[in-house]
């Protein structure tokens, strides 16, 4: 207690009257007792509130220090990390093939099968939710000549039905998709993916697997894209009119040496409308004047490394070299491919064999341009402990044990991707507000159409 004239702070500022002592028992004396009382009551209440502020900024904390260690450190075990981690960042796959299971063993008949019980294949909705799949792209696909037994030519001029067949592989998807609206969503942009899957939804992409799928024509690129395809892949395992493949395990004979010149205006209208140009089944060199001349980011969607294993459909490190965010470098996303016969020597590919690919392109390019493009339903055998679509959880894991953090598992399991295609929609919104005008090229084989003279 205060002693020498000091005052309790709670009873006023030093100097005032002391009511105690106050002998003037007048108006004024009687209005300081009031605005005494007055004092006390706010200093009560100031400390309650204190006391209050302080309990909730402890409990705060405590709440923090729970969001703090559930966003950011994972646990130690790593089938748990991996879980953990896939809960806010799941799986986005770059190519599956559940459209050409639908139309390759149903005929497209999607009441013949039923995605919530087992189906032929590796992909239905209780393995992709157990995988913890937020999305993925369809692929459209539809085979080269031939490998359907065709013939197109050597100018690719066949009048061939590939065109419907694309058309059919998209309205098949999106009939899937629109039969469990309760899973799948329907989206073309980033943005849309980000709020299906906080909605709980698989965000649902379409791509198309090979330019030969375009008729030879730039007004069908755009119509597939009116139609909600966000990539092309420039080729599939046979040159088209556009560019030359890769081939499959060995390379094939190259018609152009890299793109044609309508490949190049492809690529340019592909920038524009906001298509990812997709440079898997490429040839190297159709990869590196690609690289050279898109204006937009570009994926891989299921591609794996050469130098882990040698074969033609896989990416070569000098390309690797050309990816990244310095100068020179094309930001891009190489999205593993699980094919056995791409991924190790007969009998070797599991997950570890698959984590091999992982590093080794990050080595090179960096975590950030690492996804996974596991070709599901679209290869007929798989690696060990990655079976299906619920298996992976298993690869993120292995990816933990090996020093990736959280930032890094996130990025590969999708969000690098959902960049890239943030950026190729930059790019094409900024091409159209330049004004720069659709491409009109024709095919300059095409004889259908009167053609000015050249
Ligand atoms: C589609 O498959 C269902 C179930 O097998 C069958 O009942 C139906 O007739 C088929 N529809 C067509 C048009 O073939
Ligand atoms: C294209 O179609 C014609 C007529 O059906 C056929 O004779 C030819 O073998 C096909 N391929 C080429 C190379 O024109
Ligand atoms: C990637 O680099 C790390 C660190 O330098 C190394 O330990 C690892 O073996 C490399 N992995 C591959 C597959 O190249
Ligand atoms: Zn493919």
């Amino acid at each position: 207690m205060a002693t020498n004239g000091e005052r309790d702070p709670l009873l006023g500022p030093p100097g005032e009257p002391n009511l105690a002592r106050d002998t003037n028992l007048g108006e004024h004396a009687a209005k300081r007792a009031a605005q005494r009382r007055a004092d006390i009551i706010r200093a009560v209440v100031h400390g309650i509130l204190t006391v209050a502020f302080v309990a909730a900024l402890l409990s705060g904390l405590f709440l923090w220090d729970k969001i703090g260690s559930y966003a950011g450190a994972l646990p130690k075990d790593p089938a748990k990390a991996a879980q953990r981690l896939l809960e806010s960042a799941p799986v986005i796959d770059g190519h599956i093939d559940l459209p050409e299971l639908a139309r390759t063993v149903y005929a497209n008949n999607i009441t013949a099968f039923d995605l919530n019980t087992p189906t032929l294949g590796h992909v239905d909705i209780p393995r992709l939710k157990k995988g913890q799949v937020g999305g993925f792209f369809w692929s459209v696909y539809t085979a080269c000549p031939a490998h359907a037994g065709l013939d197109d030519g050597e100018d690719f001029l066949n009048a061939t039905w590939r065109v419907r067949d694309t058309l059919e592989q998209i309205d098949v998807s999106k009939l899937l998709i629109n039969r469990y609206p309760e899973t799948f969503e329907l989206v073309t942009t980033s943005d849309q993916a980000k709020s299906a899957i906080a909605s709980g939804k698989i965000a649902s992409f379409i791509g198309v697997e090979g330019a030969h799928q375009l008729g030879n024509s730039l007004a069908v690129l755009r119509q597939y894209h009116e139609l909600g395809v966000r990539y092309v892949t420039l080729t599939h395992m046979c040159n088209n009119a556009f560019a030359d493949s890769g081939g499959y395990l060995q390379p094939i004979p190259t018609k152009w040496g890299g793109l044609s010149p309508l490949g190049y205006k492809l690529i340019e209208e592909m920038n524009r409308l906001g298509v990812i140009v997709d440079l898997s089944h490429t040839s190297d060199d159709t990869a590196r004047q690609a690289l050279k001349h898109t204006k937009a980011p570009v994926i891989w969607s299921h591609s794996s490394a050469r130098a882990v294993h040698n074969i033609a459909r896989n990416v070569p490190d000098d390309i690797l070299e050309r990816v990244g965010t310095t100068d020179g470098k094309v930001d891009a996303v190489i999205m593993v491919n699980f094919a056995p016969q791409f991924v190790a020597d007969e009998g070797k590919a599991n997950v570890q064999a698959v984590a091999n690919h992982i590093d080794h392109i990050a080595n090179i390019t960096g975590r950030a341009h690492v996804g996974l493009g596991s070709d599901y339903d679209g290869i007929d055998s798989t690696p060990e402990g990655l079976e299906d679509v619920s298996k992976y959880p298993a690869l993120v894991a292995e990816m933990y044990k090996r020093g990736w953090d959280r930032f890094e598992l996130a990025g590969l399991s999708g969000r690098n991707l959902l960049r890239i295609l943030a950026g190729v929609e930059r790019v094409a919104s900024d091409l159209q507000a330049h004004g720069v005008p659709p491409a009109l090229d024709i095919y300059d084989k095409r004889t259908d159409l009167p053609r000015p003279e050249l």
